[in-house]
């Protein structure tokens, strides 16, 4: 679909929790890493799909800062997907009006990993659709990078619209549904702040079983939620 076809749509702002990729493997007989090789060609898929359907901001549950706790296998096999993907995101950024923003505390990654990251960052910001990746990233050490952040600042006195400007989604839109594949009832960490009105969807699909039309049909389920964002 032509980037001018695309017409508004009802989510601003969707994110996925994308789990399941180990079971996935696991139930193919195959290594948890394979998972994550198929896991990413979904991402890939998905982030394609959201931008067809005119959705402002996608985000995207890479890596949390607690997944550090696998084996060195799992965790370098994540790293060398991640980089081999860096490597191609300015095709993805040019053929879908892709602007990359990764939330996360950079700087455990290589040099040559956060320097990519950055120049990414830099070359897509004037694009459309936002793809925010969240790499290293933990909710609850958002919120003390961005209070952290504002004390620099030499602010004494925050309040939450301060505490919204200074999260890694600055750019995004307010937050209108997570989505979680893999079964589990939770959040994990992601996005704690953004969460508080957010809608959320839960589907016992593993990651790498999710198809483009999923999302279409999860945009449609969103469209009959009665948001009262505290009012009747
Ligand atoms: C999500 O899939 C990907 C990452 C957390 C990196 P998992 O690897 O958690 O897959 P399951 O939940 O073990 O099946
Ligand atoms: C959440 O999945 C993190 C990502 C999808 C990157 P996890 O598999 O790490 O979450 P838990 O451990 O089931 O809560
Ligand atoms: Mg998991």
């Amino acid at each position: 679909m032509a980037v001018e076809e695309r017409t508004e749509c009802p989510i601003a702002h969707i994110a996925f929790i994308m789990d399941g990729n180990g079971r996935w493997a696991k139930k193919r007989g195959m290594p948890r890493e394979f998972g994550h090789r198929q896991g990413a060609e979904v991402f890939r898929k998905i982030l394609r799909r959201c931008c067809e359907l005119g959705i402002c901001a996608s985000t995207y549950y890479v890596f949390s800062t607690e997944n550090w706790k696998r084996p060195k296998k799992e965790v370098d096999a994540i790293m060398e997907l991640l980089e081999r993907y860096l490597d191609e995101c300015e095709r993805e950024m040019e053929k879908n009006d892709v602007r990359f923003v990764f939330l996360g505390d950079k700087s455990v990654f290589s040099e040559t990993v956060q320097k990519k990251m950055l120049h990414i960052e830099d070359v897509s910001k004037k694009n459309r659709y936002i793809a925010n990746l969240a790499l290293n990233y933990g909710g609850r050490s958002e919120i003390c990078m961005a209070v952290n952040k504002l004390i620099d600042e030499g602010k004494t006195n925050i309040c939450e619209d301060d505490i919204t400007g200074a999260l890694y989604t600055e750019a995004s839109p307010p937050l209108d549904l997570i989505v979680r594949t893999g079964g589990d009832l939770r959040i994990s960490n992601f996005l704690l702040w953004q969460a508080a009105y957010a809608e959320f969807y839960f589907t016992d699909k593993l990651w790498p079983d999710l198809v483009p039309t999923d999302v279409d049909m999860i945009v449609e389920n969103f469209t009959t939620r009665n948001r009262r964002f505290g009012g009747v």
